[in-house]
């Protein structure tokens, strides 16, 4: 029965076909010569992918065929550098010295001659490769260099095109149902700014809406940080969730205490994050009942937090925190406890937004009834900010919400070339894919390797896949110095975050140094 098991390519209506590619007309599958939808069995997934131009196609005399390893990393000239570099910046997070100019493709290079394959990806946010052609290409134009000599303060001096910029690229991949967009710098700004304005959502709705004036006891108690200015409301988040490290967003981050030890911190409320058992079919009930627990727990919190609970964020998937997952009907639930306590969803989207789950935004995975009232992004976006639709979220005075740069237009334009760069190529597509084929296989490795690959998860999340090692520190360290640059996050996952121009071909190497690696751990 097993050698029957299919997967299906899915065609408009779900997986890539949810990407931004469903938002705009282009006949970009076509031009692939996809056959969706089709059923394909499992075992000859290998085959059928063979059978797609790979990217090289598109690329040519782009990457290396594989990794090449010349010395320990860091090797002697990295070892010199980082020396010089100590000598003015703290190093001591410094993973591996790069030479930008010398990585290409999936592949990360450093000075002493060593090129990595890397599934690590800046910390997921490069989306189509070191020196993708396309993008060098993008960044050269005069409307480039424009914007990164001539650097506007948006909200003041919007470039003439800016309306046409933000349609062409940055609104062409709203989620669906929403239509205005914040442009912010970081994802913790595009997160500390999405709590601002549900603040301002807030007072304003119990003020009696955009018309009623600010009393002179709020004006002035405001410059006194005390309420009722400065309001005593929160944002609720989840236990071990990951929003950012700004002063908003670091007390609705959960993830290490060494992110928020000597910070002084809002005191708001966090709810359970569901822990999910795996393999997940063999834990149905028991994972059903922990995310019932968890989303009573954010009801009464909303119903009983002395701090107004004004909007909910949440990860699609925690991915600072762990790698953890919760379903759709968790989600969904989400939905409809904030909707009818009156509350905004904020959903962050800045480590699986663009593309990685398989579909462009990993929200679209939980078919919500209505969408989410705010979306961050930034990453792989390049640029950064919040979706959201309801007019009320502009707050009713100019420079409420307001900084000098606002955002950038060299990234925009960058995310717009990004975008059609995903959009030709098919990525969201290819990324949902590439994300089965691996999956597939590594769920052959934890079988052959129980103890070594844990808690597998991200089935049909596309390429956002993780497992958990009890000796994942060093797991991480002898991939190094087998060509594979891999990430962490949590305790003990190792969390995979490739571009989206990872193939079957990256996954194959992957594999076998990961197979490598725990045999000999
Ligand atoms: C889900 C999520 N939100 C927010 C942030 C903060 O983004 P930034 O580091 O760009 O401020 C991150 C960063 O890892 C993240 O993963």
């Amino acid at each position: 029965m097993a050698a029957l098991k299919t997967l299906l390519l899915r065609g408009g209506g779900g997986g890539g076909g949810s990407s931004i590619a469903s938002r705009v007309s282009r006949p970009h599958a076509a031009s692939l010569r996809l056959p969706v939808p089709v059923l394909v069995p499992l075992e000859s997934r290998r085959s059928f992918s063979a059978s797609l131009p790979s990217l090289s196609s598109f690329y040519p005399n782009w990457e290396p065929n594989g990794p090449t390893v010349k010395t320990e990393i860091p090797g002697p000239k990295s070892r010199d550098i980082i020396a010089d570099l100590d000598k003015v910046v703290d190093t001591r997070s410094l993973n591996m010295l790069t030479d930008y100019s010398k990585s290409s493709g999936n592949y990360i290079a450093d000075p002493d001659g060593n090129v990595l394959l890397d599934v690590y990806s800046q910390i997921a946010s490069i989306p189509l490769g070191y020196n993708n052609p396309v993008l060098r290409k993008a960044a050269a134009t005069d409307e480039m260099i424009s914007g990164i000599i001539n650097r506007p303060a948006i909200g003041n001096f919007p470039p003439h095109d800016w309306a046409e910029t933000l349609r062409s690229g940055i609104l062409k991949a709203a989620p669906k149902g929403l239509n205005q967009v914040f442009t912010a710098m970081a994802g913790s700004d595009a997160n500390e700014t999405a709590y601002k304005a549900a603040f301002m959502w807030r007072r304003q709705r119990d003020r009696g809406g955009p018309d009623v004036d600010f009393t002179p006891e709020e004006l002035a108690s405001a410059m006194d940080n005390k309420a009722p200015g400065s309001a005593p409301l929160s944002i609720l988040s989840f236990r071990t969730g990951f929003h950012g490290r700004l002063f908003g967003t670091l007390s609705t981050t959960r993830s290490k205490p060494i992110h928020k030890i000597d910070i002084p911190a809002f005191d708001w409320p966090q709810a359970t994050f569901p822990k999910l058992r795996y393999p997940l079919d063999e834990h149905a009930a028991e994972n059903a009942a922990a995310e019932q627990a968890a989303l009573d727990e954010v009801d009464r919190l909303i119903a009983t937090f002395p701090q107004p609970v004004c909007a909910v964020v949440v990860e699609p998937v925690q991915a600072e925190g762990g790698d953890n997952h919760a379903s759709p009907a968790f989600f969904r639930g989400l939905r409809d406890i904030t909707k009818r306590r009156g509350v905004l969803l904020i959903v962050d989207e800045v480590q699986t937004g663009v593309g990685a789950t398989g579909r462009f935004w990993a929200h679209e995975h939980w078919d919500l009834p209505s969408p989410p009232d705010m979306v961050t992004f930034s990453k792989k976006a390049q640029a950064a900010g919040f979706y959201y639709a309801d007019a009320a979220l502009r707050p009713n005075k100019p420079y409420r919400q307001f900084n000098t740069w606002m955002g950038d237009p060299v990234r925009a334009v960058l995310f717009r070339a990004i975008l059609d760069e995903i959009d030709r190529l098919d990525l969201v597509r290819r990324t949902a894919r590439v994300g089965d084929y691996l999956y597939a296989r590594l769920e052959g490795l934890a079988a052959r390797y129980p103890g070594q690959l844990q808690n597998l998860r991200g089935k049909g999340m596309g390429t956002f896949i993780a497992f958990d090692n009890p000796r994942r520190d060093e797991l991480l360290r002898r991939a190094k110095t087998l060509g594979l640059n891999i990430g962490g996050c949590g305790e003990s996952a190792v969390r995979l975050r490739p571009m989206l121009v990872f193939e079957e071909k990256h996954a194959d190497i992957l594999l076998d140094v990961l197979e490598k690696v725990v045999k000999s751990l």
